[in-house]
This record gives C-alpha cells, sequence and structure tokens, in this order.
C-alpha cells in the first residue's frame, strides 16, 4: 500500500531500518564548522527542445537587466511545458562517465543533483514537507535520487491553474533577463522588445561541479540560469534568477528572508556567486530587481525574524551522509541482486534509512530497463 504521508515506521520490518534524530536548529552540534569546498566545474551540457542531451553550451544565455514593468504573463499560451518526471539519475550519469573518461573517478563519495543536495541541506529549517530518497552504492559512491510516489507526480503534473500561472512567473522573469548575446537584449520580429524568447521548459544549461563537504567528495549537477557577461568556462560569473511578490511589510519580509535559505544553498552548491530578484505582483508584473551576492545572503538574515545559518544546515549535511556511509555503504550494491535503500525525511523528526525489499526494487525499477534506479548501462559498465 502506497501513502504519501511520511511515516519513519511504515517503511520495513525494523531490523533493517536505521535512524538519524534531528538536530536542534539553534546550536550546531559540531565544534567547528564543517568545510565544504569551494565548488569547480567538471563539465556542462545542454538539453534541446526536443530534451536531447548535448555535451555544448547551446542552451546557455547571457544575462540582461529586463524591461521595466515588464508582464510576466507574455507569452503564458506560448508555453511549452515539460511534463514532470521522477528525477531520475541518468543524464548525470552519462556527464559523470564522460568527466571520468578511462579513470575510476577518484573517491568520490557522492554523486547527485543539485536539486537533492539542497532538500538534504535545508532539512533542519523545513517543518512541512517530507522527502523519500533512493540510494545505491557501487564501489563506495553512494548515488541519490529523489523517491516520487505515483501521486505525487500526477499531483505535480495536474497543476491548479493558479499555480500554474505563478509558475510560469518564474519562467517568463528568466525570458526577459536573458539573451543570447552577452551586450544587448533580444529584439525578436513580433515580440515585446526585450523578451528572450517563448519559453519551453524542455530546454535547460546544466552544469556539473566537484566539491566537498567535510571528508565527502561530491559531484553535483545542476540547472544554470545565465551567465553575466561572456562565459569562462568557470562558475564565477554564473547567476540565478528568481522571482518573488513585492515586499509591503515585516510579514512579507520575514517570509522572504526565510525563502532566501533555498535560494542561498541551490546556488552555493553549484558555485553560483549571484541571484537577481525579480519582485513582481499577485498579477505578474515586474516592480523591482534586486542582485544579491551568494555569499552574502547568510549575513544579510543574520538577527532578523526569518533567519537561518548555513553552517547548522552543512553540520546537518555531513551528519547525514556520515550516517548514510555507515549503513548504506556496508552494503555494496555489487552482485546480482541490487541493494537499494529508501531514506526518508519527516519534519521535526529526522531520518530514516531502510533496505528495500525485492518488491520495493521493482518499484523503483519501474518495469524500465534498470537494476534499482541506476540504468542498465551504468550498472554493466560499473559491475559488470
Ligand atoms: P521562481 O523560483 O523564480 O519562481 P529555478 O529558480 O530553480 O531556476 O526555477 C525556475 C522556475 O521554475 C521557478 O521560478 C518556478 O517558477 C519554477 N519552479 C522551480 N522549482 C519549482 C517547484 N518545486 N515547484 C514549482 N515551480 C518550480
Ligand atoms: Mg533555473
Ligand atoms: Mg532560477
Amino acid at each position: 500500500k502506497r501513502r504519501s504521508e511520511v511515516d519513519p515506521e511504515s517503511l520495513a520490518p525494523s531490523e533493517t531500518l536505521h535512524k538519524l534524530s534531528y538536530p536542534p536548529t539553534t546550536t550546531p552540534t559540531a565544534s567547528k564548522p564543517i568545510p565544504f569546498q569551494q565548488p569547480s566545474t567538471l563539465l556542462t551540457f545542454s538539453y534541446t527542445p526536443d530534451r536531447v542531451l548535448e555535451f555544448n553550451n547551446s542552451a546557455m544565455k547571457h544575462y540582461v537587466d529586463p524591461p521595466q514593468g515588464a508582464e510576466l504573463s507574455y507569452g503564458y499560451d506560448r508555453w511549452i511545458k515539460r511534463p514532470d518526471e521522477k528525477g531520475r539519475i541518468d543524464h548525470l550519469l552519462k556527464a559523470w562517465v564522460k568527466v571520468r573518461g578511462g579513470g575510476s573517478g577518484g573517491g568520490i563519495g557522492v554523486v547527485l543533483w543539485r536539486g537533492v543536495m539542497t532538500k538534504i541541506l535545508i532539512a533542519p529549517y523545513e517543518d512541512r514537507e517530507g522527502w523519500d530518497l533512493n540510494v545505491m552504492c557501487i564501489n563506495g559512491t553512494m548515488f541519490f535520487e529523489e523517491h516520487l510516489w505515483d501521486e505525487r507526480l500526477k499531483e505535480k503534473n495536474d497543476m491548479a491553474p493558479r499555480q500554474r500561472t505563478q509558475t510560469y512567473y518564474g519562467y517568463a522573469f528568466e525570458s526577459w533577463c536573458t539573451s543570447s548575446n552577452p551586450k544587448r537584449p533580444e529584439a525578436l520580429p513580433g515580440h515585446r522588445r526585450g523578451w528572450g524568447g517563448d519559453v519551453d521548459t524542455n530546454v535547460q544549461w546544466c552544469n556539473v561541479i566537484k566539491t566537498k563537504l567535510g571528508d565527502t567528495r561530491m559531484v553535483i549537477g545542476g540547472e544554470v540560469d545565465c551567465v553575466r557577461g561572456d562565459y569562462n568556462g568557470r562558475n564565477d560569473n554564473l547567476v540565478e534568477l528568481k522571482t518573488s511578490m513585492s515586499i509591503r511589510g515585516p510579514q512579507d519580509e520575514a517570509r522572504f528572508e526565510k525563502k532566501l535559505l533555498k535560494f542561498y544553498f541551490q546556488s552555493f552548491l553549484l558555485g553560483v556567486p549571484e541571484i537577481v530578484v525579480g519582485f513582481r505582483t499577485p498579477n505578474g508584473k515586474l516592480t523591482t530587481i534586486q542582485s544579491f551576492k551568494t555569499l552574502h545572503l547568510p549575513r544579510l538574515v543574520r538577527g532578523k525574524p526569518g533567519a537561518w545559518d548555513p553552517s547548522i544546515c552543512l553540520d546537518w549535511g555531513d551528519r547525514f551522509l556520515s550516517f548514510l556511509k555507515g549503513h548504506v555503504g556496508q552494503k555494496e550494491t555489487a552482485g546480482p541482486e541490487p541493494k537499494v535503500w529508501r531514506v526518508r525525511f519527516v519534519p521535526g523528526v529526522g531520518v530514516s534509512a531502510s533496505l528495500l525489499d525485492e518488491e520495493g526494487v521493482k518499484e523503483v525499477e519501474g518495469g524500465e530497463d534498470r537494476v534499482g534506479f541506476l540504468p542498465k548501462w551504468y550498472w554493466d559498465e560499473e559491475v559488470g
């Protein structure tokens, strides 16, 4: 029986259940801060409108200032929306194999998408939504994917009209703020001046970076919105774009400061140094834009009503990965039967990890050509 409601005990027999309790959000548990290594770019790739992965920068855009008062509802009817899908790791593995060449990958402990790592890190401040991950370990490297229940996926795809509109505002902002030319906004025939082109959410530019949290080397992939000026092959002039409702009072301000935590880690993890926020009216009219330096956000919120402390998150993240290494890493996935772990986060409680039974593994494979959640081609390459 499937349930979208999270219950740490509902997963599996207790002998395979391991738990990591939640850290307090006010005091870090480590005596000194957990180091996080400056992320460096390994490789970039693009998705075409047909959702084909290409190892080039065809989907890369340049930042330009948006027109004043731009309408974020512009082009809504022409939005080509990529359906929400399971957060499979296939394309990241493709990139990872390419980066490694013939080599072994050199002590990489974790490979995952940026969105998954963000969720893990901000868990100490998440009091509403739980999540499930699937984890496998091969030759000392742990692979993560978000486990989306079928219902949750359907829910995401059947977005309420109002929510759909608001989601579109975010993409329209990206279009108003980007150009194929580093020096000037687009002037596309038949469109309002400065419109970067109709939104097609199939098209994405992704960066794959390496970094290290505590003792764990990681490879992380994620979408990057644009580049300021010319691209130099590094991540030091990348820009993340965000929209948010205009701030009209202290309550709005606290809400915004809370939201900055997610903005922060999303950008921090890939080494994106700048976040441009477009403030908008409820109806999608752009009011102002403000640029933030990613690394300055923690001190901007310090002592405010919506305050958070990134060292709490890094501390938790380090404990989380060590916890998994101690359990998942002890049962290597090798052998004919893949071992897949389900990691469940319950807000205010912590995480639990349990080994899936045969039926659980089948569900993860979803009738596709997979071993656990890993594509068969990757499995064959690694395990043989
Ligand atoms: P905003 O965040 O500006 O609203 P990203 O900011 O990660 O590049 O994502 C671009 C846009 O995709 C977001 O713009 C938002 O509209 C939409 N989006 C991203 N993640 C989402 C989520 N979890 N749920 C709904 N919409 C999301
Ligand atoms: Mg984006
Ligand atoms: Mg963005």
